[in-house]
């Protein structure tokens, strides 16, 4: 989706985003207080992700709302597509689908889309993708899923049951609406413009498994709305509801830009960094700080800009109080320099990667038996 200064697309984030013209754009709907009302209400609390407007972004999350306190539940849907290790980014959409989970007792179905990343990634191979799969199948699986609720494919296996709902929603895409919405050029592959078909399946797999129609709610980052709006163009064609959405910002980039990247390994931390790895890419991460620390305690510093005030914001600090502690006194107040603040989160961040790779490992001779092959 190009607009002057920023893309993003399901395969490409670039430049900086103006989130706020970014809805406009794809024509979502900002989450707003009346629905974190109703989670509060719902549920008994605003979860950290929604009252910092990580998640900040929907579509028909109040009909979702409307149908589960009618009685009626809905399903999760989400996926990750396999080009290599998962990223602290990565999991944030995840741990949000697993709260959900958890607070609303929802199934969830979950995509690995092997079949995507072989297609649009030319130095990877059939097997490098689904090797990936099983790999990053552990980092679901260490978030704690319930084992009961969760069902995890893989694409090139589970074609079996995903190809004919693909089917019907190729026959109801245009090449020009799949061109409008992810901008193909004559040089795309014809695979690329089919696999909208495989990542919309999912949406609908749940009410045809039920027999009847079933509302899902599909969590993720921004970047993928393009697919959901041609699931949701084929919907009632089919017969079925709307997919809805819950999007989330990007998790930052560490040098800066908007968007952690598995392509560019120095803007990520990744779920299998070593703590020497994760300690030297924190510590060359850029920051909003000034060039000398009597400037910067003179002047403070400028968490707007700042990854490592994002990292906190996102996920690594628990506490409101503490959020604001930095942002305010610490950082724009002058009273922490960005050398103190990196360390303190370098050791954070250890923690929670070691602790996660301990769980991970718990999984290692599991991911093929829990990743569902037929
Ligand atoms: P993938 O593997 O690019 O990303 C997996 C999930 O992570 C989100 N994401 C991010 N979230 C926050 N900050 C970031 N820096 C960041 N980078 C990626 C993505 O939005 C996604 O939710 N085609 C998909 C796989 C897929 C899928 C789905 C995703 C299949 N079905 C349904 C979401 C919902 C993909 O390649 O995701």
């Amino acid at each position: 989706m190009p607009s002057e200064e920023f893309i993003v697309t399901p395969w490409e984030v670039e430049g900086h985003v103006d989130y706020n013209k970014l809805m406009l754009l794809f024509g979502t709907q900002p989450i707003d207080d009346e629905l974190l009302a109703r989670f509060q209400k719902l549920v008994g609390e605003i979860p950290l992700m929604l009252r910092r407007q990580v998640f900040f972004s929907h579509r028909d999350l109040d009909w979702i709302l409307d149908t589960y306190e009618a009685g009626e539940k809905f399903v999760l849907y989400t996926g990750r597509g396999p080009s290599g290790q998962t990223h602290l980014g990565h999991l944030m959409p995840w741990m949000f689908t697993k709260y959900l989970q958890d607070v609303f007792g929802a199934d969830l179905y979950f995509q690995m889309t092997d079949d995507e990343k072989f297609l649009q990634k030319d130095e990877l191979s059939a097997n490098a993708t689904r090797s990936f799969s099983y790999d990053n199948c552990l980092d679901l699986i260490a978030l704690g899923f319930d084992p009961e609720k969760t069902r995890i494919f893989l694409d090139t296996e589970y074609v079996k049951t995903l190809y004919p709902i693909a089917l019907e929603v190729a026959k109801r895409i245009t090449f020009s609406a799949a061109r409008a919405v992810f901008g193909f050029d004559a040089s795309a592959n014809i695979g690329m413009i089919f696999f909208t078909s495989m990542q919309s399946a999912p949406a609908f797999l749940p009410s045809i498994l039920a027999g009847r129609n079933v509302p899902v709610l599909i969590p993720c980052a921004i970047d993928q709305d393009p697919h959901f709006r041609i699931a949701r163009d084929a919907a009632p064609k089919m017969g079925y509801y709307k997919p809805a959405l819950i999007y989330s910002r990007f998790f930052p980039s560490l040098l800066g830009m908007d968007k952690m990247s598995a392509s560019l390994p120095d803007t990520s931390i990744f779920t299998t960094d070593t703590p020497e790895e994760a300690r030297k890419k924190i510590s060359n991460a850029f920051t909003g700080g000034r060039p000398t620390a009597e400037e910067q305690r003179r002047l403070g510093a400028n968490p707007d800009i700042c990854p490592i005030y994002d990292l906190y914001l996102f996920h690594f600090f628990e506490k409101d109080e503490d959020v604001a502690k930095l942002y305010n006194a610490e950082c724009k107040g002058g009273n922490i320099l960005c050398g103190e603040d990196k360390q303190r989160l370098i050791k954070i961040v250890v923690d929670f990667v070691k602790e996660h790779q301990r769980k991970r490992r718990q999984y290692l001779d599991k991911a093929r038996e829990i990743l569902q092959v037929g």
